[in-house]
């Protein structure tokens, strides 16, 4: 079996965000606190024990006390994180990693890229390394998820570049057209697997565009985490919330011919399930149109806690 729990849906700023009165983060403010959605990020595990978190987001110290899985379960210092796996390197995806400072031994599984990022910023030396690796992966080459004595998992994940950005912060605009700085290994979609049954899922929640290589890589497959920043491109500047487009961000739209309900359409994948969606996004509001639109293609926008089991 594979376990997968979300534990955040939404985008970096979370709904609602700090500083937002969008119409949106003004519901999940006040009369309707239970839209509230944290920063995204899943875990996943083989035995319900020992948990590997995809990405760490600020919000990770609320995600682990709302999910009694995550919680401490013996002796006077224990987690059941055993990893973090990073696909980019934005303040959403990384941050959270401040909050799992203190002797704990667990394994940061990164892109060299992103590695660079940790390393370049001596605040997460918070992370000491003689409890916390660091683990640069390999592209396309398949590792073995370990618990922090070694031990075996057999959760095996291979990591591929998808179309995506290098992070905000590190945005070169002496580069704005060759992707503002972007590398190969900015961002990574992945594939992660029980070797012992099989079970499997991808996850693309910071993939900015649907490649044909990509399509057909995902193809019949039983569970996808795709990126649902944005419900049309123009989304922020039409609601005066911004001035960029989703495209200028790095994320694809979920609506329109180049969307990713319209690219996700003839694939055959069981469940497709949004993640990364941005407080702006009217399909974060059950009942609403784009929210209808999006479930009757087949997509869910699962709340914070939903549990898939593979
Ligand atoms: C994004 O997904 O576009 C980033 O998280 C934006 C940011 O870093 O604020
Ligand atoms: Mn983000
Ligand atoms: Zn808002």
């Amino acid at each position: 079996m594979i376990h997968v729990i979300v534990l955040g849906s939404a985008a970096g700023g979370g709904l609602p965000q700090w500083n937002c009165n969008c119409a949106n983060c003004r519901a999940a403010w006040a009369e309707h606190p239970a839209l509230r959605a944290s920063q995204a990020s899943v875990a996943v595990s083989a035995d319900g024990d020992n948990w590997f978190l995809i990405n760490a987001a600020p919000d990770l110290r609320q995600q682990i006390i709302d999910n009694p899985r995550l919680h401490p379960k013996h002796g006077l210092r224990h987690s059941p994180i055993a990893g973090v796996v990073l696909t980019n390197g934005d303040v959403d995806a990384v941050a959270g990693l401040l909050h799992l400072r203190e002797t704990w031994p667990f394994t940061i599984y990164g892109h060299d890229r992103i590695l660079s990022v940790l390393r370049e910023n001596s605040i997460f030396n918070v992370l000491d390394p003689a409890f916390v690796k660091r683990q640069p992966v390999e592209l396309e080459t398949a590792f073995e998820l370990k618990l922090p004595d070694g031990e075996a998992t057999g959760i095996e994940v291979v990591a591929f570049p998808v179309p995506g950005k290098v992070p905000l912060y590190l945005e070169d605009m002496s580069a704005a057209d060759h992707g503002f700085g972007t590398e190969v290994g900015d961002t990574l979609g992945l594939h992660i697997r029980n070797r012992r049954n099989g079970a499997h899922f991808f996850y693309l929640a910071a993939c900015a565009d649907m490649t044909p290589a990509l399509k057909e890589r995902v193809a019949g497959a039983p569970l996808v985490f795709f990126d649902g920043t944005l419900w049309r491109d123009d989304e922020m500047i039409e609601a005066g919330l911004g001035t960029k487009t989703g495209k200028r961000m790095g994320h694809i739209s979920m609506s329109g011919d180049a969307g990713s309900i319209a690219a996700f359409r003839d694939l055959g994948v069981d469940r497709k399930v949004f993640l990364h969606i941005n407080n702006s996004n009217p399909a974060h509001i059950p009942g609403s149109p784009e929210r209808a639109t999006l479930e009757r293609a087949g997509w869910t926008v699962p709340a914070d806690g939903t549990e898939f089991v593979l």
